[in-house]
């Protein structure tokens, strides 16, 4: 048993610092591949229900993109505070990429 804790808190202390560095590919993952799709395209059943458009394909600039992120647009919440402005950036970038 307290081998067990000890393993466990060791592995979540190798796993810290990979979660700090978290890129934009992480980060879309975690904030918003729930409305968006894993894979950005808008397949799943919620994107699907909130009629997101296929993020890979965007017509929107980068700059654009980032203030979607930042201001929310219609059934999107914004961001802005819940991401630093470097994370929301690093987003824009990832999304004008085609997610990539
Ligand atoms: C609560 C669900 C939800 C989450 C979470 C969410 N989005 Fe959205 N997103 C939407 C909806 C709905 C739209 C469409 C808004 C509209 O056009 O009215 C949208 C639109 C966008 C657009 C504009 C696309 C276009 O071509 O007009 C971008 C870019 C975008 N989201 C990026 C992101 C990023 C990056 C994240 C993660 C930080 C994210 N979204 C998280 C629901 C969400």
């Amino acid at each position: 048993m307290m081998r067990k804790i000890v393993a466990v808190t060791l592995s979540s202390l190798l796993v810290a610092p990979a979660a700090l560095a978290a890129g934009p590919a992480e980060t879309f993952q975690a904030k918003c591949a729930a409305c968006h799709g894993k894979d950005g395209k808008g397949q799943s059943d919620m994107a699907k229900k909130l009629g997101v458009k296929d993020l890979t394909s965007t017509k929107l600039p980068q700059a654009e993109i980032q203030k979607v992120i930042t201001d929310g647009k219609g059934k999107m919440t914004p961001w802005k505070g819940k991401l630093s402005d470097a994370e929301i950036a690093g987003l824009a970038k990832f999304v004008a990429g085609g997610l990539k």
